[in-house]
């Protein structure tokens, strides 16, 4: 029986297989495996995590894929080619010229792609991503957690990273339990995926303007989802790859453990920052800091946070539960 589904998975195998075969060639070799070396990568790392490469060509993936009985329709089906706008009928390869990081399931099958660009080129994204099919749907998916998901469990804790990379540097580094958002907001069904494995989470976003708003956001996701929150915050211009790359394993490992603070701290440090004193900033942090404890589902929970907060505020704890209240009522 005809199983769409099951043609897309072999499909993405065979490209995912293609893509690490061309690492040998040549081309990969001169390009693509010069580039993962030059970040540090090694022959097991990109083993571990099957990382490719895309020729820079128009269709050789289509081409080897038609000689291997794949159909152009299935093909299509799991984003690996694009019909030509001005020729239908026509195709081409997605993925060129790029460097792809596979993206898997829990159970370690390839359902997607992102694929990095190898040249600074402001006309191209930097990277391209595998579109939504019917095995992927990337709300769902955390990039990495294949390979963490026994390190989470054993470790009872997630580092959340924003991209492929950091993922794969913290792994280099001696750390297996962190998954990748990949950039974009967290979701309801990527917060229930890490509860299947634990309810700690540490968020580890970029050390810029952008990452720290994510991470203000995913602080308020994860609380809602009954998840305990630590957040480590990287120097301007940061990531957790740049960082570790910058530090070694062992002061890098040693910086994350020593700069894991609790959301509260966060959130305080955030609202109050170049100016702790200031009572206008203060009263900020107040209301923001309540404003995450207030999505916390369980009473107990919350209770243990509130009274927390109000020492590390060093205010009334009446005061911050009147104020805890309030927002109660208002958001339920
Ligand atoms: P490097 O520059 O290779 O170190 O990547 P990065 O992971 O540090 O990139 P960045 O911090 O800019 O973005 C974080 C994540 O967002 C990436 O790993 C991607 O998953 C995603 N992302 C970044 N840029 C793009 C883009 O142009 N298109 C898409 N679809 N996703 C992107
Ligand atoms: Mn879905
Ligand atoms: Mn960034
Ligand atoms: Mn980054
Ligand atoms: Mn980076």
């Amino acid at each position: 029986a005809y199983n769409e589904k099951e043609s897309l998975f072999i499909a993405l195998n065979f490209a995912r297989e293609f893509f690490q075969q061309n690492l040998g060639t040549e081309e990969g070799q001169s390009i693509g495996l010069s580039y993962f070396k030059e970040r540090g990568f090694t022959p097991a790392i990109i083993e571990k995590f099957q990382l490719g490469y895309a020729l820079d060509s128009w269709d050789r993936l289509l081409v080897q894929a038609k000689k291997s009985g794949f159909e152009t329709g299935i093909l299509l089906n799991a984003g690996l080619i694009l019909e030509r706008e001005n020729n239908p009928g026509n195709y081409y390869d997605r993925f060129r010229g790029r460097v792809v990081f596979p993206i898997h399931n829990l159970s370690g099958k390839p359902i997607a792609f992102g694929a990095r660009i190898l040249t600074q080129d402001k006309k191209q994204p930097k990277y391209i991503n595998s579109p939504e099919t019917a095995i992927y749907h990337k709300s769902d998916v955390l990039y990495g957690i294949f390979q963490a998901k026994q390190a989470i469990r054993q470790e009872d804790n997630c580092y959340l990273v924003e991209g492929y990379t950091d993922v794969i540097s913290m792994h280099l580094s001696g750390i297996e339990n962190v998954a990748a958002s990949s950039g974009t907001s967290l979701t309801e069904s990527q917060i229930k995926l890490i509860k299947r494995f634990t309810d700690n989470v540490t968020v580890l976003y970029d050390g810029d303007a952008a990452g720290i708003q994510a991470s203000l956001r995913g602080v308020d996701l994860l609380l809602e989802g009954g998840l305990n929150v630590k957040t480590v915050v990287f120097p301007d211009g940061e990531d957790p790859d740049s960082f570790a790359r910058k530090k070694g394993s062992a002061d890098f490992r040693r910086f994350i453990q020593t700069q894991a603070k609790d959301f509260i701290q966060f959130k305080i440090d955030f609202f109050t920052r170049d100016a702790a004193n200031d009572p206008i900033k203060r009263a900020e942090a107040i209301r923001q800091v309540v404003g995450s404890i207030a999505r916390i589902p369980d009473p107990i929970t919350r209770s243990v946070y509130a009274r927390e907060s109000a020492r590390l505020l060093s205010m009334e704890e009446d005061l911050l539960l009147a104020e805890l209240n309030r927002q109660l009522l208002k958001t339920h």
